[in-house]
């Protein structure tokens, strides 16, 4: 796991958006699993800025997360319509090729295996964006989700529906339940890419990266990925015991010496 502690939001933004921005160049056609949430606001501001400066996203494939189970689509605070707000229309992707969870379906289950098929033909996922929330949940795998678990219907924590509840005019108005990438599907995203900001997040950032790997911090299962990548800022990293040695290993990337 790379842990990388910047200065601030923005900055957690620039650095995700440049690991995303170099898997687009290298591959024009890629795969990107994006997020919802705020933690990843900055992440698009910046990828946008550097689509106006000549990025092309235009034939990159997107899978969201996790939608909620029976809001319309056209509801403002649907994912599928965050997802076009703030991703698929400032990014300049082809909305044909972005994919959302159908949490309207009739048959859930057949909805959540679609998906799991959707991405599969797809290739796979090549870098999966992620925020977290603060009882350490990613998607919408709540805590003692399974940690080979596949897209699926959840039941959202109350703590997540108090906190989501900013969005909806009430607490009563944000859904009860929600179709999810399970934490199985999430690890076989080539890679992993991990933003959070803010001292909210920071007790949950310590237990993913330096607790033991447990379905009680559903991202603690980051730690069996090949290749996650954690980028915080200061205040996120704040609990964290091992940030020297964070630091020390992002002032020497790339400079191995074999025999030194
Ligand atoms: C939401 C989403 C997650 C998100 C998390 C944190 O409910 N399903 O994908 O990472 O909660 O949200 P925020 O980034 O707004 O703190």
């Amino acid at each position: 796991m790379e842990v990388v502690i910047v200065a601030g939001p923005v900055e957690v933004g620039a650095f995700a958006a440049g690991r995303i921005a170099e898997i687009v160049a290298a591959k024009p056609e890629a795969v990107l699993g994006v997020a919802t949430g705020s933690s990843p606001l900055e992440t698009y501001r910046a990828l946008a800025a550097r689509r106006d400066a000549g990025l092309d996203l235009s034939r990159v494939s997107a899978f969201a997360l996790d939608e909620y189970v029976g809001i319309a689509h056209d509801h403002p605070e649907s994912y599928h319509a965050v997802v076009d707000r703030e991703v698929v229309q400032p990014l300049g992707l082809d909305a044909a090729r972005v994919r959302v969870p159908n949490g309207l379906a009739a048959d859930l289950d057949a909805a959540a295996d679609d998906y799991e098929a959707q991405i599969a033909a797809a290739g796979g996922v090549d870098v999966q964006l992620l925020g977290i929330g603060g009882n350490g949940h990613i998607g919408f795998n709540e805590p003692t989700s399974s940690l080979a678990s596949r897209t699926r219907v959840k039941t959202l924590a109350p703590a997540t529906r108090e906190a989501n509840a900013r969005f909806f005019d009430s607490l009563d108005q944000v859904p009860m339940h929600c179709l999810t990438q399970g934490l199985g599907t999430i690890l076989d995203a080539k890679r992993a890419l991990l933003v959070a900001q803010g001292a909210s997040k920071a007790h949950a950032i310590a237990q993913i990266v330096e607790g033991p790997v447990s379905s009680m911090w559903p991202g603690s299962v980051l730690q069996l990925h090949r290749h996650a990548t954690i980028v915080i800022d200061e205040a996120a990293a704040s609990e964290l015991t091992l940030t020297d040695y964070y630091r020390y290993t992002v002032e020497h990337r790339g400079v191995v010496q074999p025999g030194a």
